[in-house]
């Protein structure tokens, strides 16, 4: 449990600018800050955050919260763990008191093998400098790679040992439980287990053994995976063992360094994808930190999607041999349709970054991959003129080549100017080369409609007065025909609950009462047993009852900065952007702050024209209740019916007052 003190300081700490610009890079627009939503993958930004509300909002997918919610949607994370989260970024000690058995129990799945992996990535780097095994075989690998001390502790690397269960064993002595090793897949079940039986500690063994690790950290910085090297150079051993895909590894998506490039790769606004874990390593070392590898599968939309939120320029660093030429054959085309601007850079002699590092000073390396990376469509482009020139054939070739790859940029602006750069350098009519890229496009258009995931969401660009439109950008579902009124009485409920009203008696002797206008509502809803329809609308309303009852009158910030995503995003969508709209709620009255004096008759007469409403809607029920109902049950129904139509005719009567006065 975190306590509550410590709670409002983690909220405090974490604005909301900060912590979402951790994962998206953020550019000004007018008082807000936008970017490219990372819950629905986009290639034009309209995901929107106001570090004046604290909040963020994405006008494509809707998604709307705080803080908090953000850091729980993105990484999964339940409440306190996000909290947690937060709260390491930030240096706040938490005080927790020891979790009980019960509570350990309810902890999730997903933690259970997250700490799993925390504590493999411990162990493998413990023995790796605490053993002679692992000092000599592990470190000693690593140091004769010329890897530095510092660099080796920034990247986590381990050891794990060559006893077969070793790793295993350890854990469960650390009270580990066997299932969960089996299921990050740190362990193998062994033949030997009985199918549907508990597992126990003698039915695992590592699945590591006797290689090198390296961790792979999600872009929250929590281990999910391990790539695990042979030291053996003997072909028919894999080289390197990876985790298999896990409850909390996603291998399409996670991408091996971003988590600690992200900073430099938004700060340079450029990213390095190279091939291995090594080269990552390497690049670090020479001082090149924007940097990330597929690692273990060929680059994915989702991985370009996860660079993309940061940056849209990349440089890739395959090696020139057969493998890493396929490998970026099949990235290019996808970096081009995300809308990536792609450069190209090779090292000499089949180097890859981590060899070529190893040649040069940290100098030299920097500038060298300053001054080489090649834009790759004019790399294509002046091999038309060059090593192709006197072959029709295959300058034929590369020249479809060419147009194929412009005709995937999503871009008009930039195709276009591609088109015409290229056209350019390979001494080609533009009109012509113009022609094909639209073949191509009007061909594949259909396809790209159906096949990507992201076109059913409105790509198009914001208007520049878009601050405006914070009104959600679909109609929600309408529950019954309450919807409108319900949120309107919620939103003055939170806006102007505080306000102190005075209450005359229903008879001409009873005493004036004072009493705030949210608890004044309250209780006249509850006097007349009415109940919001729409459940989420009811949440909220017993939110601010509890709070009440409790002693406190809540403000807005209460809602927005909830921890309950339902109150916090309807809150934010409703109440908040609503609030600078007011002018435009006609159909209501018109509460705009400076009108506060108004407020009290436009709130009664909203709640008297809901209960109005509320109860007519109610008769009819009975109503129809009565045509199939049986005849010793009529009497009591027509007894409601009289009743809500007695009450019915008092909130006329009020309601005509309102308006008359
Ligand atoms: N890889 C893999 N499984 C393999 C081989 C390679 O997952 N059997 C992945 C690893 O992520 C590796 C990357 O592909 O880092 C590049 O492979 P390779 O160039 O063969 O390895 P390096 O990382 O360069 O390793 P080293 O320099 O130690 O040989
Ligand atoms: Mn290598």
């Amino acid at each position: 449990m975190i306590p509550k003190e410590t709670v409002d300081k983690i909220i405090d700490a974490a604005r909301v600018e900060d912590v979402v610009g951790d994962f998206v890079t953020l550019k000004k627009r007018g008082t807000n800050l936008l970017g490219l939503c990372p819950f629905h993958g986009e290639k034009s930004p309209s995901f929107t955050v106001s570090s004046v509300k604290g909040i963020y909002k994405c006008f494509g997918c809707g998604k709307a919260g705080n803080s908090v919610n953000f850091i729980m949607d993105h990484l999964q994370l339940s409440y306190p763990e996000a909290l947690r989260w937060l709260a390491k970024k930030y240096s706040i000690e938490i005080v927790e008191r020891e979790i009980t058995p019960e509570e350990k129990e309810r902890q999730t799945e997903r933690d259970s093998l997250l700490i799993v992996m925390q504590f493999a990535q411990r162990y493998f780097t413990d023995k790796m400098l605490n053993s002679d095994e692992g000092r000599s075989i592990g470190l000693g690998y690593f140091q004769e790679r010329g890897l530095r001390d510092d660099i080796i502790e920034k990247f986590c690397l381990g050891y794990s040992l060559e006893a077969r269960r070793a790793f295993s064993e350890d854990a469960v002595k650390a009270s580990y439980l066997p299932k969960y090793l089996v299921k990050t897949g740190m362990s193998i079940l062994s033949n030997n287990h009985v199918a549907g039986t508990e597992i126990t500690g003698i039915d695992i063994f590592d699945r590591y053994a006797g290689r090198i690790m390296f961790p792979i950290h999600d872009d929250g910085g929590r281990v999910v995976a391990f790539g695990g090297r042979t030291l053996s150079s003997d072909k028919k051993i894999a080289k390197y063992i990876n985790s298999p895909e896990t409850d909390i590894y996603n291998k399409s998506k996670i991408l091996y360094g971003l988590w600690y490039g992200k900073k430099a790769i938004q700060k340079s606004e450029l990213c390095y994808l190279v091939e291995g874990y090594m080269d990552v390593i390497a690049m670090h070392q020479a001082g090149v930190e924007n940097v990330v590898a597929s690692s273990g599968t060929s680059l994915t939309v989702e991985q370009i999607k996860s660079i993309h939120r940061f940056t849209k320029n990349i440089v890739v660093l395959y090696d020139g041999d057969d493998a890493g030429q396929k490998a970026s054959n099949r990235a290019i085309p996808l970096l081009l349709e995300e809308g990536m601007n792609v450069k190209l850079l090779m090292f000499p002699d089949n180097d890859d970054p981590d060899s070529f590092s190893r040649k040069v000073t940290v100098d030299e390396f920097q500038k060298y991959i300053v001054e080489n990376a090649e834009d790759f469509l004019m790399f294509k482009a002046k091999k038309v003129t060059g090593e192709t020139k006197n072959d029709p054939i295959k300058r034929a070739g590369v020249i479809k080549d060419i147009v194929a790859s412009i005709a995937l940029i999503p871009d008009n602006i930039i195709r276009s100017v591609y088109v015409k750069d290229c056209a350019n350098v390979m001494e080609m009519e533009e009109s012509i080369l113009q022609m094909e890229v639209n073949k191509i496009r009007r061909k594949a258009a259909p396809k790209t409609n159906t096949s990507d995931t992201s076109q059913q969401y409105s790509e198009t660009p914001l208007p520049e007065n878009y601050d405006d439109l914070l009104t959600p950008t679909q109609p929600e579902k309408e529950t019954l025909n309450f919807d409108a009124e319900e949120k309107e009485l919620l939103r003055i409920i939170i806006m102007y609950g505080n306000i102190l009203i005075t209450i005359s008696g229903i008879n001409p002797d009873d005493p004036d009462v004072e009493s705030t206008l949210a608890q004044y509502i309250i209780e006249d809803l509850k006097n007349d047993g009415i109940h919001l329809e729409n459940p989420i609308h009811q949440a909220v309303l017993n939110e601010y009852t509890n709070e009440i009852n409790k002693g406190h009158l809540p403000n807005l910030q209460h809602f927005s900065m909830s921890q309950d995503p339902i109150i916090s995003s309807f809150v934010i969508n409703h109440v908040l952007n609503n609030y600078e709209l007011s002018h435009k709620w006609e159909n209501f009255g018109v509460y705009v702050s400076s009108e506060i004096s108004s407020i009290k008759k436009a709130s009664q007469h909203l709640l008297f024209s809901l209960k109005e409403k509320k109860l007519n809607h109610y008769i009819s029920q009975k109503q129809e209740l009565l045509k199939t109902a049986e005849p010793e049950a009529i009497h009591g129904i027509l007894n409601e019916i009289l009743h809500l139509t007695t009450l019915k005719s008092r909130v006329n009567k009020l309601l005509g007052r309102i308006v008359v006065k």
